[in-house]
């Protein structure tokens, strides 16, 4: 598996982000994430904000700077590992290399790079980052999952909206769903939620985020799920950028088992922050000919910057009813040479699950159809899906316990009108018109 060290370089050198990257080229197997930063207070506030595993900073003769961004490094990336990075010839002739390095020891430096940087050094430093596992935060923190897509209305907030449903379900509490689709959030919207406060707020407190006042900002939904909003328009959208983005969704992961990324259709700095911090990423496209051919062009590029493997899937969202010369995922997966992992099928009650403000999996057994596609979901984000835990849960759990979860995944428990048939064509259920009638009223 390739190793996703976050590193975080800091020095006013002009060469050293250049010197650094082609040091970095010359190691195979590792896929980092880099992000450089000019001047010290610069770094204090990466180191916040990106959560790094490696800290390099520049080192000079002074010190006494290098001690005190060390200490600040202290309580803004407690278990990053800092690394110093210098020239020989910052050494007078009345300096002795080792002194300094003693005393930078003391500043809680733990590694040295000299300059020209070689990979075979770097190297050294990162296997010692993974061999002393100096990333013991990791396994804390929650898993974060992307939904992207190359263009709009292809069904990317339905299914994140579903997943995290279904996710809290399991897990409530535990699941905070962000959507990210800031000039356009409609999150809220489908869970039929009027949030006061949404990730703006988050933007505006970032000197004092941490998890709770995530938690705080965020609202809850009766399914368990806790939901950060979008930003109310366009102008406050603006505010938003690639830092605060890395900053609220560290503080996100580390507060919550799983977060859940609604975005929009574009590649900025924010969606890369997005995606660098994303366990996995979820590319959704429908099937039609200009979203396969555009969505093979940014799948492209996402690959050229690094995402790729299992940290990038691919859905399938048929969002549209079935059509004769209809795309079938074999013709995806030849035009983009790359499998489809899900495929999530038409159904008209997704329609009205949006007009109502309950999402659909909340309505739908999970043994067909769209349910059936969230349950394979979440069950490869690592949850527990009901019906496998009541397999395994008779033997461990008792007899009562074991029909209790089976119960929640049997058909019979489920509103099975509210979904659609698995075979045959459908009709709008009586249940559908009914709900209707009470939302208009
Ligand atoms: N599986 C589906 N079956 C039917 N309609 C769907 C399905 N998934 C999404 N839709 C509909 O497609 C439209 C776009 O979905 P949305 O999730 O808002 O896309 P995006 O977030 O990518 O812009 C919405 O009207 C939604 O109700
Ligand atoms: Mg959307």
């Amino acid at each position: 598996m390739e190793a996703t060290p976050h590193i975080l370089v800091v020095g006013h050198d002009p060469t050293l982000p250049t010197e650094f990257e082609s040091a970095l080229s010359g190691i195979t197997g590792v896929r980092a994430v880099t992000h450089f930063a000019r001047d010290f207070r610069q770094g204090i506030e990466a180191a916040r904000s990106r959560t790094p595993d490696l800290v390099c900073i520049e080192m000079d003769r002074n010190l006494r700077i290098l001690k005190s961004f060390t200490e600040e490094l202290a309580i803004a990336a407690p278990e990053a590992n800092i690394t110093a990075i210098y020239r020989q010839d910052i050494f007078g002739p009345e300096d002795s290399e080792g002194a300094v390095i003693i005393e930078a020891l003391r500043s809680r430096v733990q590694d040295f790079l000299r300059r020209p940087l070689s990979s075979t050094e770097l190297k050294q430093i990162l296997d010692r980052l993974y061999q002393e596992k100096l990333r013991p935060r990791r396994t804390h923190l929650g898993k974060v999952f992307s939904f992207i897509s190359n263009k709009g209305g292809v069904g990317k907030s339905t299914i994140s909206t579903n997943t995290a449903c279904a996710l809290a379900r399991q897990y409530p509490d535990r699941v905070l769903l962000v959507d990210c689709s800031l000039q356009m959030g409609v999150c809220a919207h489908m869970l039929d939620l009027r949030p006061e406060t949404s990730i703006i707020d988050a933007v505006r407190e970032r000197d004092r985020l941490d998890e709770t006042l995530i938690h705080q900002l965020s609202v809850p939904h009766s399914s368990g799920l806790r939901l950060l909003a979008a930003p109310k328009d366009a102008v406050e959208a603006a505010e938003v950028d690639d830092e605060a983005m890395s900053l609220i969704l560290s503080m996100a992961r580390r507060a919550y088992d799983y977060v859940i990324v609604d975005t929009f259709p574009m590649l900025d700095s924010v969606v890369m922050a997005i995606l660098d911090l994303s366990d996995t990423t979820h590319f959704v496209l429908q099937a039609t000919v200009p979203n396969v051919i555009g969505a093979a062009r940014h799948m492209d590029v996402m690959e050229g910057l690094g995402f790729r493997g299992e940290r990038l899937k691919l859905i399938l969202s048929r969002n549209h009813a079935s059509f004769s010369g209809n795309l079938q995922p074999r013709d995806i997966e030849d035009r983009l040479g790359r499998r489809v992992d899900y495929v999530f099928p038409y159904s008209r009650r997704i329609m009205v699950a949006v007009n109502t403000g309950r999402p659909h999996v909340l309505n739908s057994p999970s043994w067909y159809g769209f349910g059936k596609a969230i349950r394979h979901l979440i069950r490869d984000f690592g949850a527990v899906v009901p019906g496998e835990a009541a397999k395994k849960g008779r033997k461990t759990k008792g007899r009562k316990a074991a029909e209790a979860e089976a119960a929640f995944d049997s058909p019979k428990s489920q509103p099975l009108p509210l979904d659609d048939p698995p075979f045959g064509d459908e009709s709008d259920p009586t249940s559908d018109k009914d709900r209707m009638e009470a939302w208009r009223s």
